[in-house]
């Protein structure tokens, strides 16, 4: 077979494919959708690109030839049993993650998931190397992939290198725990333009820089001296979803008839609360569960008019971390169950799966109130589908204060999440709420979420990119070296690219 030497001029390079490839009972391959935000946010992207996608199948040694799905390119980049272990379970979710959401977890760090890390990076590289037209752009999503901008533009300085970080970027005092600090930062500078999803994550990052390479940072510019000088921008792009999907969806008679079922199904309760998120000890699910029992305890409410529905879908499972979490959760969820349901009402439906999209959205129409009471998340896309999908303005939205979600949706109940009490106060306060209020808040959020959707977020990010190309050399400006920079905005004209 001769092998494909097609390049194109749009690349997108992922830990993940958007499709997982799947093998049934019978031993049967096929795939389906991988799971998580990104793919959700990059889909449409693609769609509107004629483009190709590196990324990972989703299972071990897999050597699959690149594909064309759902009109997309693919190109698989095949990982080991070991490499799936180092890098992926490893290095990607054992160490950089916890780390990168502020220690809610303990990082480990061995140098074996380090190496690991570094070897598939590279081949993540020399696969975008491959694919990437001459003067092509690539796009390189997220924390598993840090080190390939710098080893993308050692191999290939005529493309355009833009990096998207999906969940937070630690401020300097937690940064600092991580051995290979140095090397994942110089990592990123490869890129052209590297976006956060908060304006803090890109100050923590601005500040790291400073710390550990000295180089100089004006606002959202850091000048990379490497290379014969390069300007970097480092800037918040607050990724969001394909809004007006989930409104027509919303819209369609057999998804409101399934909600209704679902209200059915579930005894008619004056008030149905629900929790959607991946089965991960960021998410803040015992918080809720804590919340909620005391509550019950407390004869605050009661089972027959308040149920919590909680989707819980299966992730990382075999990161001890992870199986840890899910067995207290389900421990927890079955003394409540245990001590509060009766015959005909269940306190908590608990469901470990994913589902797909129309059911999720018959599943925002049916809830009254939404919990996101993550401890801390990048973003936080099942805030945006809720407020997306609630085109009768119903419904009340619960949201931490550390999802990056609340930096925009700030008519949504914030709460803290570690403050239990006022979580309980949260949540009745939702349930009392007046349809009126509710309904004011609702539309000040979908407007939020209609304005900026995903089309809006990759075309801001693109267009960065684009002009970061065309940035004139770096003129000596203002050097920000302050501690407190939190919230970067953007330099006035003339100081660098204008976007
Ligand atoms: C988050 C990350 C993604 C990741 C997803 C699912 O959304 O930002 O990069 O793909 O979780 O996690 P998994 O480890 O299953 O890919």
């Amino acid at each position: 077979m001769t092998e494909d030497t097609t390049t194109y001029a749009f690349v997108v390079v992922s830990n993940r494919l958007p499709v997982d490839r799947v093998v049934d009972a019978d031993g049967n391959a096929g795939w389906k959708k991988s799971p998580g935000g990104l793919v959700t946010a990059l889909e449409p992207v693609m769609r509107g690109n004629d483009g190709a996608w590196v990324g990972w199948p989703g299972q071990a040694d897999v050597d699959v030839e690149p594909f064309t799905s759902d009109g997309i390119h693919l190109v698989p980049v095949a990982l080991s049993a070991t490499e799936v272990e180092r890098y992926y379970e490893g290095f990607s979710n054992d160490t950089l993650w916890p780390l990168y959401h502020d220690v809610i977890a303990q990082p480990s760090y061995h140098r074996v998931w380090w190496d690991s890390y570094v070897e598939v990076n590279q081949r993540f590289a020399d696969a975008a190397a491959r694919v990437a037209q001459q003067g092509g752009t690539v796009w390189v999503q997220d924390y598993q992939l840090q080190l390939v901008p710098r080893m993308l533009r050692d191999q290939r300085p005529d493309l355009t290198i833009g990096f998207f970080n999906h969940i937070p970027f630690p401020p300097y005092g937690i940064y600092a725990q991580l051995p290979w600090r140095k090397q994942i930062i110089e990592g990123l500078l490869g890129a052209d333009v590297i976006g956060f999803q908060r304006g803090a994550d890109a100050g923590n990052f601005s500040r790291a820089v400073r710390r550990l390479l000295n180089y100089t940072t004006r606002g959202l510019l850091i000048d990379v001296p490497e290379d014969g000088g390069r300007t970097v921008v480092a800037k918040a792009f607050p990724i969001s979803i394909d809004s007006s999907e989930y409104e027509r969806l919303a819209a369609t008679p057999e998804i409101q008839a399934r909600a209704k079922q679902i209200r059915e199904d579930l005894g008619n309760p004056k008030t149905i609360m629900l929790g959607v998120d991946r089965l991960d000890y960021t998410k803040g699910i015992g918080h809720r569960l804590k919340a909620f029992g005391e509550l019950l305890a407390e004869h605050r409410m009661t089972v027959e008019d308040v149920t919590l529905v909680q989707v819980a879908s299966p992730s990382r499972e075999r990161v001890e971390t992870y199986r840890l979490l899910r067995d207290e959760i389900e421990l927890t969820v079955g003394r409540i169950n245990g001590d509060f349901s009766t015959i005909s009402h269940t306190a908590i439906s608990y469901l470990h799966h994913g589902y797909p999209r129309d059911e999720m959205v018959a599943l925002y129409l049916a809830a009254d109130i939404m919990l996101v009471t993550a401890l801390r998340d990048g973003m936080n896309l099942v805030a945006k589908e809720y407020v997306a999908s609630r085109i009768d303005n119903g419904g009340a939205l619960i949201l931490s204060e550390f999802a990056g979600a609340a930096d925009e949706l700030k008519q949504a109940l914030l709460v803290n999440p570690h403050d239990i009490d006022g979580l309980k106060n949260r949540i009745v306060e939702a349930i009392e709420m007046s349809p009126k209020e509710r309904a004011k808040r609702m539309r000040a959020l979908r407007k939020k979420v209609l304005e900026n959707d995903v089309a809006r977020w990759s075309s801001a990010f693109l267009t960065a990119l684009a002009a970061s190309k065309s940035a004139l050399p770096a003129e000596p400006g203002e050097v920000v070296d302050d501690e407190d920079d939190q919230d970067l905005e953007w330099l006035p004209p003339g100081r660098g690219p204008a976007l």
